[in-house]
């Protein structure tokens, strides 16, 4: 039933009805019958990738930090007849993680898809980068996302079949400038763990890729533009996203459903011969 909020080890678990993982009556067909988990779910990329991977007729289980955003999309993939469930839970917690999963299982059954997707970034260049906002970029970006990544494969490897999305970015492959060096690290380590993990899966049958995106319209470019350009440097808001968004080869910022669509591209069984890659969704900014 909707809107039941109840409480497990502390934490808010928001409830929509969902139909067993067998039935697959999704609104579309690509994805009918799976289970897709998506971390940082909603808002920007994570938000459009769960609309999508649901359009695509996935069973979604959703998370966030953000209780009362996590229920709006939870309210928006209900009016769109999607089956999902979701929970509050920390991806930059290690404890989180097997909670994460065993609400997933609870909910559907089994877990097919893990799009690794919560991170974020504390705009601080070199060489003015605090032990505290490290130790926070990394423990989200990196420590987290590997514990989900970890969790997720034991899921998987019991069931011989699942694939696994790591959301990482062009930071993490292009180096050089950044506005925050221990993210663009984080996100390099996590474009490695993303083959270390896709060598010893692909036994059984399980896939691992990354996304690399660009310059994506969300709230995270938002809040850069605000402390960067408007309380920093003076500038008139959307002014320092714009500079930043100007040597784009194919002359515009990234959309979220330009992540999304990519998502479920990989996310799609008949992509299950692409393992260990990572796939830079970025107007030609970094290519490789
Ligand atoms: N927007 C970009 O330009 C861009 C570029 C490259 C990579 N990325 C990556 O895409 C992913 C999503 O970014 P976005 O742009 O959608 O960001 P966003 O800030 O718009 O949304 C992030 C979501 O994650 C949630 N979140 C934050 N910390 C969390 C935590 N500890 N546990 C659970 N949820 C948490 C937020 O509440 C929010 O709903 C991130 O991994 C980010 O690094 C974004």
């Amino acid at each position: 039933m909707w809107g039941v909020a109840r409480f497990r080890e502390g934490r808010e678990v928001i409830m929509t009805a969902g139909r067993g993982a067998g039935e697959s009556k999704g609104p579309g067909t690509a994805l009918a019958g799976k289970v897709a988990a998506i971390t940082g779910a909603a808002a920007g990329n994570g938000r459009a990738t769960a609309l999508r991977l649901g359009q695509d007729g996935a069973h979604l289980y959703v998370s966030d930090i953000n209780a009362a955003a996590l229920e709006d999309l939870l309210t928006e993939l209900r009016s769109r007849k999607i089956s999902a469930a979701g929970g509050v839970y920390d991806a930059s917690r290690v404890e989180d993680a097997p909670r994460f999963f065993a609400d997933t299982v609870t909910n559907f059954g089994r877990l097919d898809v893990f799009v690794n997707n919560a991170g974020g970034i504390r705009a601080q260049p070199f060489p003015d980068v605090t032990e505290d906002t490290w130790d926070w970029t990394m423990d989200l970006n990196l420590k987290g996302a590997f514990f989900y990544m970890q969790e997720a494969a034991r899921l998987m490897m019991g069931q011989k079949s699942g694939t696994i999305i790591n959301i990482a970015s062009v930071a993490g492959i292009a180096g050089g400038m950044t506005l925050s060096p221990p993210y663009a690290a984080a996100k390099a380590a996590l474009i490695n763990l993303t083959k270390v993990a896709a060598a010893k899966l692909a036994q059984y049958g399980v896939t691992v890729n990354a996304i690399a995106p660009g310059i994506v319209n969300t709230a995270f470019n938002w809040r850069l533009d605000d402390e960067i350009g408007v309380k920093q440097l003076g500038m008139k808001p959307g002014e320092h996203l714009k500079s930043r968004a100007a040597p784009v080869p194919l002359g515009r910022i990234g959309e979220p459903e330009d992540v999304a669509n990519v998502a479920a591209f990989l996310a799609d069984p008949r992509s299950n011969y692409i393992t260990g890659e990572t796939v830079i969704v970025a107007g030609g900014l970094v290519t490789q």
